[in-house]
């Protein structure tokens, strides 16, 4: 097989998108996503109904995706092992095994959070090694420093909530529904982030905490004179990113890399998106549709790896807490 034809199809179920993709090395070929969305009535993910759409899903999904790049078989099949909701991450997994196995090809398993963190190299142009990443999704918050694939270390993380997750407890507050990230943000832009006072905590090591944020917007809430929904999302949002691109900075000075790439679902957010395109680095911004979860992002991480020899035997687990980085 010559490297170039590696063409790599990618699963990724570990959360409430069923998604399918294949990449080569020309970049994504094909990339279908389905969000389910019978977890809006509930506020939030159900796992085990989020399972039971996976399995209801995939096998369409993953046809599609092979149907539109026009392939009939790939040369290697990665999925997320994890971190994810288990009985999702299984759904996907034990599907790109037998399809290894029927195919006769290559087997990788993929981080999730190394997905997101490596999807800025999908895009042209794409940032070179050392570079800061900041992964903001539902369920992390970490700033890493990458000097080569599957080289990270930890800088920052939050300590509690997610920042993602934050969003979505927002949003619950105020009854906008779920996902709660792109409602608040759209009201955010009708809003003024100066009528109230948020605070910008900091927990010990320099490292991020979102739960009091949270916290203080439902102290706001239950005052009688509060703020519009659209002034608290402003405010929130303002005192979210604040945060975000403080430690960034301070890691962008303390470490001297001066390039940033963002990923992860709460890098689709406008302010954010904003705000770090215009800080004093180069910045890597992946298309919104590619910050929140895709299949893309982990036919690209497999493929990255399996450049470099690495499979993964097909009695390899799902991994529901695989951290990435040290
Ligand atoms: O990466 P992702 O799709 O899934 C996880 O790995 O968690 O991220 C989902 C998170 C959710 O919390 C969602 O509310 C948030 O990303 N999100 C946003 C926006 N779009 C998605 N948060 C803020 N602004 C957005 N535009
Ligand atoms: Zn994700």
């Amino acid at each position: 097989m010559l490297r170039g034809e590696m063409r790599v199809l990618g699963i990724e179920t570990s959360c409430d998108e069923t998604a399918a993709s294949v990449v080569d090395e020309t970049g994504v070929v094909s990339d279908v996503v389905h969000s389910q969305q019978v977890h809006a009535a509930y506020g939030g993910v159900v796992p085990e109904l989020a399972a039971r759409a996976h399995v209801e899903r995939l096998g369409g999904v993953v046809a599609r995706a092979m149907r539109e790049a026009g392939m009939v078989r790939p040369d290697a099949v990665a999925a997320t092992a994890g971190p994810g909701l288990i009985g999702a991450v299984l759904c996907g997994l034990s599907w790109a095994k037998a399809l290894a196995l029927g195919f006769g090809v290559p087997f990788i398993a993929v981080n999730h959070l190394e997905g997101h963190l490596l999807s800025p190299l999908l895009e042209n142009p794409a940032p070179t090694w050392p570079f800061l990443a900041l992964v903001v999704s539902g369920g992390h918050t970490t700033l890493y420093r990458c000097t080569g694939l599957g080289q990270y270390v930890v800088l920052t993380e939050t300590v509690d909530d997610a920042a993602g997750e934050a969003y979505d407890k927002v949003a619950r507050m105020l009854g906008l529904g779920y996902p709660g990230g792109p409602l608040v943000d759209r009201l955010a832009a009708d809003g003024n982030p100066e009528s109230l006072s948020l605070p910008r905590p900091e927990a010990a090591g320099g490292n991020w905490s979102f739960s009091g944020l949270k916290t203080a917007v439902r102290t706001h809430l239950q005052r009688p004179d509060r703020a519009s929904d659209a002034d608290v999302c402003a405010a929130f949002q303002a005192a979210t990113v604040d945060v975000l691109l403080d430690r960034v900075m301070r890691a962008a000075e303390h470490t001297g890399i001066r390039t940033l790439c963002l990923a992860g679902g709460v890098a689709a957010n406008s302010a954010l998106r904003t705000r770090a395109a215009a800080l004093d680095l180069a910045v890597f911004l992946p298309p919104r549709h590619r910050c929140t979860d895709n299949g893309a992002m982990i036919a690209h991480a497999g493929r990255l790896h399996l450049l470099c020899g690495r499979t993964t035997p097909l009695d390899g687990g799902a991994q529901p807490g695989w951290a990435v980085g040290t």
